[in-house]
């Protein structure tokens, strides 16, 4: 199971609860700290923080440039034109607006829909779209109506954090099939289906994010896309195509989605997140008829209805704004920070370090020297100003090594000055582990307890 980063500390005493005596004091347990303990379902066993929400905390003070998160760069959006289409939006439609809708979404937006996924070349009917509370809401969703506790899942290795903790807390099994630089391997795949037809054992579904992978930071083969449907097709394994940066290429480039290719066996999950702005929580679900259908009444049962209001918003967004020019200024953005990132890394990074050359999207995948490790070296990090997400946590089962060497740096937020800096910082701590490692062997040295507020910024 993944660990959080919480800290360990001593708790004070439970009212009611008495101390063993003077010389042994009570050692808390998880049930003093919380009395409910023993009423929640086993499937919350599988729900723990994960070492990106631990992180934020800490990661988010201003003196520590924080390459962790991944918060899309909202300074490009024009906030003028848009609050002046809210304050329109409200006087004009405001009573339908701020009135439930319907489970499915409103038929304005999930047209626009169509239209946006048209760009990559996806020809969908608007009755196929389920409007979500994000893509996160759709992933809960797709993983609701197909798995049973058990149930095998097949994604990436790595995968993004938030797919697995929703597979987790509906304690499915991942199976996570290895990746290069040109995406998953189809024949991986291959035999990883083979292996678990073998145990008697079909997976409910493959979760991949083909575009400028989360935290990859690859694209899939164009050539791969059609081995990969091709593989699936032949185990009957239901694909779910994860792609809330396709239209982020920085070279304004578009890959063919396997949607298109294959609209009986791909469940396709959108978002507005990067595209437009995240604090909208607006996504969606685009799936063969029947399986919308379970989408929608799960969609019901947890939500009623997707807020209307937000829907309002993005539908006349779209309708009225320059969205295809904004979409454009973002992806202007991001390749400026990739450009920055990549430059830092190749300048500063210590012999032994290699990492990914996304062409489009948010993050940097860096494999650091042998006998390093990115969760052990975290606290020091920070402690010098710096931060980044470590590999452990795009893993399903920690333990045997898997992403202990690797981490994920993200270029979405800062400014390229910053991406410089924290770059540097980073080469700092690295070298310093590694002059450790020369000088003391394979120890991964504790950092000093007690208060360690890290210097003013002077970046
Ligand atoms: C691959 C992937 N899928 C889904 C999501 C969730 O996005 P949303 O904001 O639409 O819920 C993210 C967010 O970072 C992501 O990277």
């Amino acid at each position: 199971m993944r660990q959080s980063l919480h800290c360990q500390g001593t708790f004070p005493r439970s009212k009611g609860v008495p101390m063993a005596s003077r010389a042994t004091p009570h050692q808390p347990t998880q049930r003093d700290l919380d009395r409910h303990l023993h009423r929640y379902a086993r499937r919350t066993a599988g729900m723990t923080a994960s070492e990106i929400r631990a992180l934020f905390a800490v990661a988010s003070r201003p003196e520590v440039v924080s390459l962790a998160g991944g918060m899309p760069y909202l300074s490009a959006l024009p906030l003028d034109s848009l609050a002046d289409g809210l304050a329109q939006m409200v006087m004009t439609d405001g009573m339908t607006a701020l009135q439930y809708g319907s489970a499915q979404g409103t038929p304005e937006l999930r047209e626009r829909i169509c239209e946006v996924m048209a760009l990559e070349g996806i020809r969908a009917h608007p009755d196929d779209v389920t409007v979500t509370v994000g893509s996160q809401m759709a992933l809960d969703m797709v993983t609701r109506i197909f798995c049973d506790p058990g149930d095998v899942v097949l994604a990436e290795a790595p995968s993004y954090v938030g797919a697995l903790s929703t597979f987790a807390s509906y304690q499915a099994q991942v199976v996570q099939v290895p990746m290069d630089d040109e995406g998953v391997i189809p024949a991986e795949l291959d035999t990883t289906l083979r292996s678990l037809r073998a145990q008697g054992r079909t997976p409910k579904f493959f979760y991949t994010i083909p575009n400028f992978h989360n935290p990859a930071g690859v694209t899939l083969a164009v050539t791969r896309r059609a081995q990969l449907l091709q593989v699936c097709a032949e185990h009957r394994v239901l694909i779910v195509e994860d792609n809330p940066y396709g239209l982020l290429g920085f070279d304004g480039q578009i890959y063919p989605t396997m949607r298109s290719s294959d609209p009986d066996n791909v469940v396709y999950l959108g978002s507005f997140s990067k595209t437009f702005a995240p604090g909208l929580r607006t996504g969606w679900a685009l799936a063969p008829h029947a399986v919308r259908e379970k989408l929608v009444l799960a969609a019901e049962s947890a939500t009623l209805c997707p807020p209307t209001f937000t829907q309002f918003v993005v539908s006349r967004y779209l309708a009225q704004q320059d969205w295809k020019g904004q979409i454009k200024s973002y992806r202007e953005a991001y390749r400026e920070r990739r450009d920055a990132m990549l430059a830092a890394l190749a300048q500063h990074l210590p012999p032994g370090c290699r990492w990914t050359h996304p062409a489009g999207g948010f993050y940097v995948w860096l494999t650091v020297p042998e006998g390093l490790d990115t969760k052990a070296m975290l606290p020091r990090a920070i402690t010098h100003r710096v931060a980044y997400i470590p590999g452990t946590a795009f893993y399903a089962e920690s333990g045997g090594g898997a992403g202990d060497r690797l981490m994920r740096l993200s270029f979405c937020y800062p400014t390229p000055e910053r991406i410089t800096e924290g770059v540097r910082r980073l080469a700092a701590v690295l070298e310093r582990e590694l002059e450790l490692r020369r000088t003391f062997g394979n120890v991964h040295p504790r950092p000093v307890s007690g208060p360690q507020s890290p210097a003013p910024d002077t970046a």
